[in-house]
């Protein structure tokens, strides 16, 4: 009776060590780690002890017996990925970096944001006894993209924020939410003031379709619309015009997916999670009915991930559309398949089109996504905002390198819409004073180690990690084992003396800290902003009830909620 792996896996890999017969695939240390959809079990060698699901901080893992339904299919997922033999050699235990005797409890570290490859950077750093960590965050809550990123109907990737809350409760971690480095406080103070910076602020930009009507209102990044039905501050006070009964979405990677999921739910279904409620207010009168998904290869070149594609086919109520034509492989694709040789993930996507191509009607009529594939925008029409996006029809054709293109045809068409959803890919920004990348939008580095220019030499005493270290690629806990990387290496420098000793006592800083942006909020803080959003969350029937506005978050951190949540409460329950 194995265990299975489910779809909310996140990688961190935490199971893979717990396992004891290694059993868990690919292992951070394989080569395909880092492009994995996901973790595997092996049933062959799986002896059924349950360590796996322990360690898993977001729950995938169940017994095979206890499957859902919709999930019955990841027991073949699972196995399908054994058709090559894995290594069963126990995984040697990881090796923990270890700063050396009396100098770790000088060790001062800040860490510059706070989503997963912040706090593993964090978690990594407190395995050593005395190493301080003070981690900075612009706005006035922690956890990056889980919180603002992940949709609010995918609560089990969410329940990482419990393995967040427990590195944050360590001794010697503290937050500073609310703090800017670059405005209130600079890259120099901060370095001046630790031992050592970890940049782990992520990549918020998006990047360009580069295509004429891209700045029309009513074309916008999907990763904005993502952050307002997340709540985020910057961005919860929008409004997105959802009055056509078509949205178009350019590219099809899991935002889109998530995207067209939350567009064509029905918001009574949203109520209970914790999307923004001004989203929520907003999506309850949505009228669009029809999400567009364009991708301009092929299905066997789609980006969305088989979790998140099998997700929406046996999840999602919506009707789903593909049209049969559209579903033409690429030359080598066919062959491999002819010949039974095609990856078993691929293998798996290309059915689940097939079966998607059969035209069953979802539960939800009324609401319906279409995936398009083989189709390339060429521009966003109308003059004073979108009307339309005109595409054009593509072939495939291999390059000399094996590379699969997009061929434009010369049939193209224009499909009518009022909201133009551009969702290709998250890009990093730069940080004042912080060395960059402005080819891969990326913080220069080797092995986290920031270099002072792409392939120059390391500035002592700065790091990075998660997506501003590698790009955006890979999940949650794809960081765990980027962060480990950087961590070695700050502790190896270390120990090496080669880190600058910081100019004053922790105090001096905490002062000018304070002076500079004296609504900075504390780990206490946090906790009161957490317990009044689940409070007003429980009154309204949901999970939490997230406050958008940094001026209430500032003044729930500072207890007044206590207050503010009793009224709030009142109100609800006279409601
Ligand atoms: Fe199987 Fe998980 Fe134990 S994969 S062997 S139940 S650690």
């Amino acid at each position: 009776m194995p265990h299975v792996v489910t779809q909310s896996c996140c990688s961190d890999a935490s199971c893979v060590y717990a396992c004891p017969v290694n059993c868990i695939h690919p292992t951070p240390d394989a080569p395909d780690f880092l492009q994995a959809e996901m973790l595997y079990i092996d049933p062959e060698a799986c002896v059924d002890c349950g360590a796996c699901a322990e360690a898993c901080p977001v729950d995938a893992i169940v017994p095979h017996t206890k499957l859902q339904p919709q999930f019955s299919d990841y027991e073949g997922i699972n196995a399908e990925f054994y058709r090559e033999p894995r290594s069963r050699t126990p995984l040697a235990l990881i090796p923990i970096s270890e700063v050396k005797s009396d100098p770790a409890a000088n060790l001062r570290v800040a860490v510059v944001g706070s989503g997963p490859a912040a706090l593993y950077a964090a978690d990594e750093l407190l395995k050593q006894r005395g190493v301080q960590v003070n981690l900075f965050e612009k706005l006035p809550t922690p956890h990056g993209l889980v919180r603002y990123g992940v949709a609010p109907d995918h609560q089990s990737t969410k329940k990482v924020t419990k393995l967040f809350a427990q590195i944050a409760d360590q001794d010697n971690f503290e937050y500073y939410l609310g703090v800017e480095v670059g405005k209130d406080v600079s890259a120099a103070e901060l370095a001046q003031h630790h031992h050592a910076v970890v940049y782990a602020y992520g990549a918020s930009g998006d990047r360009s379709v580069a295509i004429p009507g891209e700045d029309l209102p009513g074309s916008v990044a999907a990763t904005e619309f993502v952050a307002w039905y997340n709540g985020h501050p910057e961005h919860a006070n929008r409004t997105f015009d959802l009055s056509s009964e078509r949205a178009v979405i350019i590219g099809n990677g899991n935002v889109a997916l998530d995207v067209a999921r939350i567009l064509t739910t029905n918001p009574e279904e949203l109520a209970a999670t914790d999307i923004a409620r001004p989203a929520l207010a907003a999506l309850r009168k949505s009228k669009i009915r029809e999400v567009v998904i364009l991708g301009r290869r092929g299905v066997a070149q789609a980006a969305y991930t088989l979790p998140e594609f099998h997700g929406l086919i046996r999840k999602h109520n919506a009707t789903l559309v593909i049209d049969k034509d559209e579903l033409a492989l690429d030359a080598e694709t066919t062959r491999l398949r002819s010949e039974g040789a095609l990856d078993p993930q691929l293998e798996r996507k290309l059915s689940l089109a097939e079966e998607v191509a059969l035209h069953v009607p979802g539960t939800d009529r009324d609401r319906r996504i279409v995936f398009r594939y083989l189709t390339s925008p060429t521009g966003i029409l109308g003059d004073s905002h979108a009307t339309g996006v005109s595409v054009v029809h593509n072939t495939l054709v291999t390059a000399d390198d094996g590379t699969v293109r997009a061929q434009p045809t010369a049939t193209s068409e224009v499909i009518e819409t009022g909201l133009v959803l551009r969702s290709v890919g998250y890009r990093g920004k730069r940080l004042d004073g912080v060395p960059f990348d402005d080819e891969r939008f990326v913080i220069p580095n080797e092995g986290g180690r920031v270099l002072g220019r792409p392939g120059g030499s390391p500035v002592p005493g700065q790091y990075t990690c998660g997506w501003i270290k590698r790009g955006p690629s890979g999940f949650i806990g794809t960081n765990k084992s980027c962060a480990k990387e950087t961590v070695d290496n700050l502790i190896a420098d270390f120990n090496a003396g080669l880190l600058p000793e910081p100019a004053s006592a922790p105090r001096e800083f905490q002062r000018i800290l304070r002076r500079r942006q004296p609504n900075v909020i504390d780990s206490d803080g946090w906790a009161r902003i957490d317990q009044a959003e689940r409070a007003r969350g429980e009154a309204a029937g949901a999970i939490r009830w997230k406050i958008t506005d940094v001026a209430e978050l500032v003044e729930s951190a500072r207890g007044a909620e206590t207050r503010g949540v009793s009224r709030f409460v009142q109100r609800m329950a006279r409601r």
